[in-house]
């Protein structure tokens, strides 16, 4: 076989050419650099995560999650003074209009709440359907209504289903206490507000994943930020990526005691299951997310008190780091944070929406890098259907 040829599916076919024969074909596209990126970086064998080249951990523990979000959007970390101004924008921009409202009124309660998500961000671009891609005030407005109305609109659709009206957000609260506070309808302690920044800071952004890649290709295509965000909330809502959190406790409830563990992680690698919450694409050692996912749930419960699922969260780790340790699967960002989200009294179908919350930071980050240095997405493919078949009359087939 000549370099670039694929096996033939079918004998009667010609043999199927690669149109690139020195670029082999790589399903899923993996490992093959898709963009040039200063917005983070990431080292899977060291287990180590920077956002404009700062470790996350020192996000995490320094920083709050607007502030990260400009850092990834703007390239830097802002001065007081440009801080100030751009919480002060995206917390006059919380409420939304009642004509969304009232569209969120008619979605099926039993929806869900990232499809709830998806539907609203598009939205957002017949109401703000203005679009200037090389107006920097076009960008800055875009980012801060992106920013404010996304966690009004997930709570506003988890309170809607309940026949609830929705919470009016609130100016004197920061990011996180307003959104915990829209979400339980109740104001939250500043430990469990703290908490929950630091969440949203570790899901800000983590290079060219898949929703990632997915608001890249969009951004390409110089459509309005609405439209890039639509695409990349629908691509984080499959269980292989962001809907991972919510069914790790579906699979924590499954599995219900810890003398059932073993049991259950045997059966898996039996059957080829993937356990979530575990593996990734790029970390062969623990996530470092998860590692300070993992310290925030024990200040958290040390505080207010234990978590029913925490002891055996910690023996599943165990177990399946013994197991599958050695081919490099370990908990990823997805397996303490439902915890933390839980205790913290959010039903688990919020899990992925407030993921996407978390991940507008990197997508709008990416989407303005995508804008400065524009060439459409456009890959090639392998053929590997038939070529010159006639055309069969139906009472024939
Ligand atoms: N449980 C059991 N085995 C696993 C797991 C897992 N969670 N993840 C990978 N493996 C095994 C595979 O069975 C495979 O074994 P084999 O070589 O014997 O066939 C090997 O590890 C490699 O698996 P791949 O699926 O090829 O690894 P990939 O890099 O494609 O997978 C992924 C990454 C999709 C995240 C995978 O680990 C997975 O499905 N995990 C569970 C879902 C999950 O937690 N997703 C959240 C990821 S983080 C995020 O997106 C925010």
């Amino acid at each position: 076989m000549q370099v670039g040829e694929v096996p033939v599916q079918n004998p009667a076919q010609n043999p199927v050419q690669n149109p690139m024969p020195d670029v082999p074909f790589k399903p899923g596209l993996e490992g093959v650099p898709a963009v040039q990126s200063k917005i983070s970086h990431v080292d899977g064998q060291l287990g180590l995560l920077e956002y404009r080249g700062i470790p996350v951990e020192a996000l995490a523990e320094n920083s709050s999650f607007v502030e990260v979000c400009y850092l990834l959007i703007w390239g830097t970390l802002p001065t007081q003074t440009e801080l100030d101004d751009f919480e002060s924008e995206v917390r006059h921009h919380r409420r939304l209009k009642y004509r969304i409202r009232d569209m969120m009124k008619c979605f099926p309660e039993r929806g869900h709440p990232m499809d709830a998500l998806q539907s609203c961000a598009a939205a957002l671009g017949l109401f703000y359907s203005r679009r200037a891609l090389d107006d920097p005030e076009y960008i800055r407005a875009a980012v801060v209504r992106l920013l404010a109305k996304m966690p009004t609109m997930v709570a506003t659709f988890s309170l809607m289903r309940k026949g609830h009206d929705w919470v009016m957000p609130r100016d004197d609260l920061s990011y996180a206490a307003n959104f915990l506070y829209m979400l339980n309808e109740e104001e939250p302690s500043i430990e469990a507000a703290r908490i929950f920044d630091a969440c949203l800071i570790l899901h800000a952004e983590h290079t060219i994943n898949a929703s990632t890649f997915s608001a890249r290709v969009t951004a390409s295509t110089l459509t309005d930020p609405y439209g890039v965000v639509a695409s990349a909330v629908g691509t984080l809502a499959g269980p292989l990526h962001g809907g991972a959190n919510e069914e790790v406790l579906e699979m924590l409830e499954y599995i219900g005691t810890a003398d059932r563990i073993e049991a259950y992680v045997d059966q898996c690698i039996a059957n080829r299951q993937k356990i979530m919450g575990f593996g990734h694409r790029v970390y062969k050692v623990k996530d470092p997310r998860a590692v300070i996912l993992q310290k925030l749930a024990c200040e958290l419960f040390e505080k207010q008190g234990g978590d029913r699922f925490y002891d055996l969260a910690i023996k599943l780790e165990e177990t399946v780091s013994d197991r599958l340790g050695g081919k490099g699967i370990y908990p990823n960002v997805d397996f303490y944070s439902g915890l933390i989200y839980q205790h913290l009294g959010i039903p688990a179908d919020l899990f992925t929406p407030i993921f996407a919350v978390a991940r507008l930071g990197g997508w709008l980050a990416h989407w303005k890098e995508q804008l400065g240095e524009n060439r459409i997405f456009r890959p090639t493919q392998i053929y590997t259907g038939h070529h010159g078949l006639a055309y069969e009359p139906m009472a024939e087939r």
